[in-house]
């Protein structure tokens, strides 16, 4: 690769080599207000080495043919997309992903993202974001795998693995770009594009694993962020691009900035255009979205020695460098197989592994009275709200090539798994939303939220109509498409008015009323934990959502899904997550003064990280530890015997935290460290054991050295954050 390189770049004018840091979109994803002009005409120049936001593979080739034919050097384009969670058929969102808390199936979703992405052209996806979010106000925490650095970690890796294959020339893989570095998910106050501001010590311990763990699954590429850190935005920080991500981690790959990034930083207040260009080539950036400041500005900054041709070398060098692990120079039309556009896209196959992640991803919140699942042997349902007959909001945030026309409704996923025993009888309820100013900001795209031609009163009088009619309420209600996602930042989480007072009107009927939630974040939900009698979470299943939720309405699959981001009760208390560090004057049963509490809500959260039930029930042996006392790198075995005492079938997600009461640095109450999911028939049990060693032990200490220190650890292990077995250990160095 180093010679082939080398010998083509001795070929390069300056020109050709800025071209190749130019990264243009081809209108199909645009998600700012500058898109680029002349693409055709630049491309003969040599003035573009990548294009996301095109896609089709006669669209693609004919783009690739200008780049490798009408060019002076052939050099062929890297082509991208936000191919966030599935191409053509939709996986659950990211957030729901993670709630199922299986890595095979996340790698899978993956894969069959690159494969679906490959056969439409594409050689490059703009993901996984691996942003730690604890801030459910934040739109984009939708897009993440939650709010735990190790389970993060575990996710990115995996995800890389789906995307990249065994090799990143296979037909079927693409490179992964690792997003958005960094820190992108703890803007302040949850609002989109704001500043960050952390302390090294939590940037290393809580924020920066998961994007290491992206690095060291392989990944090709990395965004950087919009936001600053240490008060330089992350495109021009040169800490981060250079001395963190290639000195200490060993970054090989390429870095391209964020949507127009470059340009941001001249609002962020580091100078005109040219200075910010700058600033972003020597800080370590290679590739410039959307913006052209490099393409308009970096000749000039050379001519005034403001950058040298070894900053241009570098850069040009690392993107070439994934074009050749792509096998791009072998074969430019790699994955330009109209062949493969037909028949790998949308297949069967495809779309039963989404319904099978995306029953996985559910998490049931409440289930009073073993309300479900359904019965399939007769009476009638009332199935509603604005998201049970709806197509388009089942897909969630980030669908850019996925076609809503075809995914399932509840309504439809419903009828179809209850047969012809039940009768299912159908109402709306309400809108999305009354709120007309908020229904303008959502509409970004056309027909997304709209209002129905019934006054609201009169649609919530014919939905109690049919519940009377019925046993028994299936809602379903949340956020819609565009509520979540990028500049999606919301003050109030909580459902939107108009579905709450469908909610509060349902509940007056006295029928049972089971929610399915629709949300791209952890929302406010005490009104219908207290009111409800089931809630089961889908997130925003994908293309398959209606099959997935019926399947597991009616018990086909027993829910395993358990949060990876805690359910605040109150707006209040973000922002709240499980593994916070303790203060002087720690909070224990309920507020009081002069303790770190709130006068008017309590600290605990509604729903607590690693949450969700099953129809069944699981029941926790003691832990029964190998050792209590250790020494050096021995390893200790934790084991819970874990039995099913419910009457269903089921998996259970067995989760293992640390604590580390005393050393040199505050340290977290808990902290994931391991989880097992298991399958248990009804009666069964399984002993569950965990190896530890002072691996996990570590953390980053003042000096942000990575060790562990002597003394006591809490091992804990249980069926969530909140509801653990205890045993204690020593172990010395
Ligand atoms: C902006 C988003 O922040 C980023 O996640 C995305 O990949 C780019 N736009 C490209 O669409």
């Amino acid at each position: 690769m180093n010679t082939f390189i080398s010998t083509l770049m001795k070929k390069m004018t300056i020109d050709e080599k800025i071209g190749q840091l130019n990264l243009v979109t081809g209108g199909m994803a645009i998600t700012g207000s500058v898109t680029n002009n002349g693409i055709d005409d630049n491309i003969k120049k040599g003035n573009i080495g990548g294009i996301f936001g095109l896609y089709g593979t006669a669209n693609v080739r004919k783009a690739q043919d200008e780049a490798v034919k009408n060019t002076r050097l052939h050099i062929p384009m890297i082509f991208g997309l936000d191919v966030i969670h599935g191409h053509r058929t939709i996986f659950p969102i990211p957030l729901g992903m993670s709630t199922t808390w299986d890595l095979g199936l996340i790698e899978q979703a993956a894969h069959i993202a690159a494969k679906e992405a490959t056969a439409e052209g594409l050689n490059w996806v703009f993901s996984p974001m691996v942003d730690i979010a604890r801030d459910a106000r934040w739109g984009r925490i939708s897009e993440g795998s939650g709010e735990d650095p190790w389970l993060g970690g575990q996710i990115a890796g995996a995800m890389v693995r789906g995307y990249q294959g065994t090799s990143m020339k296979n037909a079927d893989a693409v490179m992964a770009c690792v997003k958005h570095f960094a820190l992108y998910g703890a803007a302040e106050a949850g609002r989109e594009y704001n500043t960050v501001d952390m302390s090294r010590i939590k940037m290393y311990q809580d924020y920066l694993p998961p994007y290491k763990a992206a690095l060291d699954a392989g990944a090709g590429s990395f965004m950087s962020s919009f936001n600053v850190v240490d008060n330089v935005p992350a495109t021009g920080n040169k800490w981060l691009l250079t001395d963190l991500l290639r000195k200490q981690w060993g970054f090989k790959g390429f870095v391209v900035s964020d949507y127009t990034a470059v340009n941001e930083m001249t609002n962020h207040g580091m100078g005109d255009l040219q200075t910010v260009s700058a600033l972003a080539l020597k800080a370590g950036l290679d590739m410039d979205m959307v913006g052209e400041g490099f393409l308009s500005t970096l000749k000039k900054s050379l001519s005034e020695n403001k950058v040298t041709v070894a900053d241009i070398d570098l850069a040009c060098r690392r993107v070439l460098e994934a074009k050749y692990k792509l096998g791009l120079f072998d074969n430019p039309y790699k994955s330009i197989d109209p062949a493969r556009e037909q028949k790998d896209v949308m297949t069967d196959e495809n779309r039963k592994a989404a319904r099978i992640t995306a029953e996985h991803s559910f998490v049931l919140l409440k289930n009073a009275n073993q309300i479900l699942p359904l019965k399939k042997s007769g009476g009638s349902i009332a199935v509603i709200g604005p998201l049970a007959d709806n197509k388009r909001d089942m897909l969630g945030t980030w669908v850019i090539a996925g076609e809503w026309e075809k995914s399932v409704s509840v309504l439809e996923g419903i009828k179809h798994v209850a047969g012809n025993n039940v009768q299912v009888n159908y109402s709306k309820g309400s809108n999305i939303t009354d709120d007309t100013t908020f229904m303008k900001r959502l509409n970004f795209g056309p027909g997304m939220v709209g209002l129905d031609a019934k006054a609201p009163a009169d649609m919530i009088d014919e939905a109690v109509k049919t519940a009377a009619n019925s046993d028994i309420i299936v809602a379903v209600v949340g956020e819609s498409q565009s509520m979540s996602g990028e500049s999606s930042s919301r003050s109030d989480i909580s459902i939107p008015e108009s579905q709450r007072n469908l909610l509060k009107a349902l509940a007056k009927t006295g029928k049972p009323v089971v929610i399915v939630l629709f949300n791209g974040r952890p929302l406010t939900l005490n009104w219908e934990n207290e009111n409800a009698a089931a809630i089961l979470d889908v997130w925003a299943p994908g293309t398959e959502a209606g099959n997935a939720i019926a399947e597991v309405l009616f018990g086909n699959y027993n829910p395993a899904g358990k949060l990876t981001t805690t359910f605040p009760r109150s707006v209040g208390q973000i922002p709240i997550y499980y593994n916070h560090l303790n203060t002087g004057r720690p909070y224990s049963n309920g507020p009081t003064k002069f303790k770190s509490n709130y006068l008017d809500v309590s600290n605990d959260p509604l729903y607590p990280f690693g949450y969700g039930l099953s129809y069944s029930k699981f029941t926790y042996s003691n832990v029964k530890l190998s050792k209590t006392n250790l020494k050096g790198n021995e390893t200790l075995t934790a084991t819970v015997t874990v039995t099913n005492t419910g009457s269903y079938a089921g998996e259970e997600v067995v989760q293992l935290y640390i604590s580390d009461p005393v050393a040199s640095v505050s340290r977290a109450v808990k902290e994931l460290k391991g989880f097992k999911k298991i399958n248990l028939q009804v009666g069964e049990k399984k002993d569950v054991t965990f190896n530890i060693t002072p691996q996990q032990l570590k953390f980053y200490n003042s000096q942000l050295k990575y060790d562990w220190e002597p003394g006591e650890f809490v091992i804990q292990v249980g069926t969530n954050s909140a509801e653990t077995k205890t045993a204690k250990v020593q172990w010395m160095r």
